[in-house]
């Protein structure tokens, strides 16, 4: 195979010293085409690509998939490598914690919202590992996904308190024909949900819809979503209706609005956005 597999940092760092510009694109594996919109993005801005593999146990909850988490390491590398990624770093855990972390990167309380309300510790875990990664990989920019749409709010926050030399660069989220957002979680539903979970994205399009329609009555749109979903067999975290550039409630003359939904299928827990330009 002729893409490059690195899983020390001291041959990263060899492998990488020649390289020139490196785009960085942190994934947790089971690569989809999502993943590979985002190492199509790397390639616009860098030649050298390096996409880290790494599943991170620290940002998982008890009770949370971390040991069922799919992990599917040839496959992604063929992927990664049609794509033209040059580079996979997939450091196994005693390379990213040769030791227990004990310093963590501690977020603001826009961490413990949302979805940090629901996965305690989440982002904290998130905004650890991606500071190592961009440490070890040392990038001029990274790429992130907005579907995970807080987690690129907190990485970009970090970036800017910590003054760290990488570009932050954002993907739109890749969607399945029907318009399911593709997620390494996708895998989990049985075919019935797989038919059903469209649904949250669709519930997300008509909060959008009524928003730029000039509707700012949020709570009842919200509701109306959240009960649609209900009547369908979803256990709903939360439907939101926020500010972009805050993540809180959008002021009286918030325009840059963006729509966020997390419910479970099941057993499977799914997520979706939508950016939204109020009137
Ligand atoms: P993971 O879930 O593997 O996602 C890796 C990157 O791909 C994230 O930036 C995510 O937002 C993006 N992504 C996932 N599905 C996408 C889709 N359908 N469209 C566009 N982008 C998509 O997010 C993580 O891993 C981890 O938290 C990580 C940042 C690697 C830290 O461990």
């Amino acid at each position: 195979m002729a893409i490059d597999v690195v899983r020390s940092v001291d041959e990263l760092r060899t492998r990488i010293a020649r390289a020139g510009r490196v785009s960085c694109v942190p994934t947790m594996g089971n690569i989809h085409d999502g993943h590979l919109s985002l190492v199509k993005l790397g390639l616009q801005d860098a030649p050298f690509v390096v996409t880290t593999i790494f599943v991170n146990r620290l940002q998982f909850g008890q009770g949370e998939d971390f040991e069922k988490y799919p992990r599917t390491f040839e496959e992604d590398c063929e992927k990664l490598e049609a794509a033209g990624c040059q580079m996979v770093f997939h450091p196994d855990e005693t390379v990213m914690y040769p030791e227990p972390q004990v310093f963590m990167v501690d977020p603001p309380s826009i961490a413990n919202k949302l979805e940090g309300r629901f996965r305690p510790g989440h982002f904290r875990g998130v905004a650890t590992v991606v500071l190592k990664l961009f440490n070890m990989v040392q990038p001029q920019s990274a790429v992130f996904g907005k579907k995970d749409y807080q987690q690129l709010h907190v990485v970009r926050h970090m970036v800017r308190q910590f003054s760290l030399p990488t570009r932050i660069i954002a993907a739109e989220t890749f969607r399945a024909a029907d318009g399911l957002a593709l997620s390494s979680r996708n895998r989990y539903l049985s075919t019935a949900e797989r038919d059903e979970a469209p649904r949250l994205g669709q519930a997300l399009r008509e909060v959008k819809a009524a928003v730029e329609g000039g509707d700012r009555n949020f709570e009842a749109l919200e509701f109306a979503a959240d009960a649609l979903l209900a009547r369908h067999g979803w256990h709903v975290d939360y439907v939101v209706v926020r500010s972009r550039r805050t993540l809180l409630q959008p002021e009286a003359d918030d325009k840059e609005l963006v729509v966020l939904g997390a419910a479970k299928l099941g057993t499977t827990r799914l997520i979706d956005n939508l950016e939204i330009l109020a009137p």
